[in-house]
């Protein structure tokens, strides 16, 4: 598992003048593992992978498959397999043509394809499909059909981009539980593109995060959750609150109107602090000094059936404090006023630049 199989070194695509598309990216991904790249709306990650696959050329950097250099090879040669995020079946091509195709393209023996072709439908539990088209398909099948497709060439690298986007969300979550059996039980390398990420936390050996065409952060979905590197991370996996201050020589964080430690010491200067709604608690007994804490009043709850949402005014700052919910948990009503309290470890707290003070994340 430690070893790199999939090293970018340096990868840069630019599409004109202005900002590369991708910018100087460079990541190991370690044999048989789930890497995800996760990042909103056109930071980057379909270019990346198309680089990868030999879809699209680099403008710059190399891509190594097992020390290899491939940054020039064609798409055949690369010995991996691509699920597009539209599918991109075939349309006059049956379910087992579909999937044939790669092994066509390999010159494979027809007895051979045959036989390959019924494994990789059955692993994906389509046996018997063969024949259909892919518009007598679902969403789902038609989705299998690609996974097929990208897995009958039993390829050493898997390069799926935002596969379960077009499904609703129960078959999304089988769909993940089933590309991850297939994905360990084959020991595929493989990297997979979402913009979701809960999907990229439940799925993913370690997530690599895209902003703009840059990495922001490569960890364990523990390490992106538990300790972002910055508040961009932070802000994209997972809600949290937000709240701008000062901290003092002494550790002391003034913002808003609270008064608080953070996790990690760091410079005085101005910081953004930042705390997730669920690890915020309603106290209702004294709070020792490893707490955080705030008064306030409720100025809505939202009851989601698993979670209740809470907005809290805090005099100047407004806070969202969720928890689970069970039978009998009462709903708060507007105007209520409460008592907040939060580790003093679960309270992140980025040094913000003096230039860009102002900014967002
Ligand atoms: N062929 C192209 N010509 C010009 N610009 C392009 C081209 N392909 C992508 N871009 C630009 O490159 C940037 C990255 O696009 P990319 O498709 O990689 O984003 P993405 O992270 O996959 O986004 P999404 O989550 O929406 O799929 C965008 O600004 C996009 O407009
Ligand atoms: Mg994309």
């Amino acid at each position: 598992m430690t070893e790199a199989h999939l090293v970018l070194d340096h990868l840069e695509k630019r599409f004109g003048a202005g900002p590369p598309a991708v910018a100087s990216l460079s990541l190991d991904v370690r044999k048989g593992e789930l890497l995800g790249l996760l990042g909103p709306s056109g930071c980057g990650k379909t270019t990346t992978l198309r680089m990868i696959g030999g879809l699209a050329e680099a403008t710059a950097g190399h891509i190594l498959v097992g020390g290899r250099d491939v940054t020039t090879l064609p798409p055949h040669k690369r010995d991996m397999g691509i699920v597009f995020q539209n599918y991109a079946l075939f349309p006059h091509m049956d379910v087992a043509g579909n999937v044939a195709f790669g092994l066509e393209m390999r010159k494979r023996p027809k007895a051979e394809v045959r036989e390959r072709v019924e494994r990789a439908l059955e692993m994906v539990h389509l046996q018997g499909l063969g024949h259909r088209k892919p518009r007598e398909l679902s969403g789902g099948q038609q989705q299998r059909v690609a996974l097929a497709r990208a897995l009958v060439i039993e390829p050493s690298i898997l390069l799926l981009d935002e596969p379960l986007s077009n499904l609703d969300a129960k078959l999304r979550d089988e769909m993940r539980t089933e590309i991850r059996d297939i994905q360990q039980r084959l020991g595929i390398t493989t990297i997979f593109v979402t913009h979701d990420q809960v999907e990229a936390l439940a799925m993913c050996d370690r997530i690599a995060v895209m902003r703009a065409g840059l990495l922001e952060q490569v960890g364990t979905p523990y390490e992106i959750y538990e300790t972002p590197a910055t508040p961009f991370v932070a802000d994209f996996v997972g809600r949290i609150n937000r709240i701008d201050g000062e901290r003092d020589g002494n550790g002391e964080i003034v913002a808003g109107p609270f008064r608080l430690r953070a996790a990690k010491p760091g410079r005085a200067g101005k910081v953004t602090v930042m705390v997730r709604p669920h690890r915020i608690h309603v106290a209702t007994d004294a709070i020792g000094p490893e707490w955080n804490s705030a008064t306030g009043t409720i100025r809505r709850a939202t009851y989601v059936g698993d979670v209740l949402a809470c907005e809290v005014d805090c005099g100047g700052a407004t806070l969202t404090v969720e928890r689970h919910t069970h039978p009998g948990l009462p709903i708060p009503r507007g105007g209520e006023a409460v008592t907040l309290a939060w580790r003093v470890s679960d309270t992140l707290a980025f040094d913000r630049p003096a230039a860009l003070s102002a900014d967002a994340p």
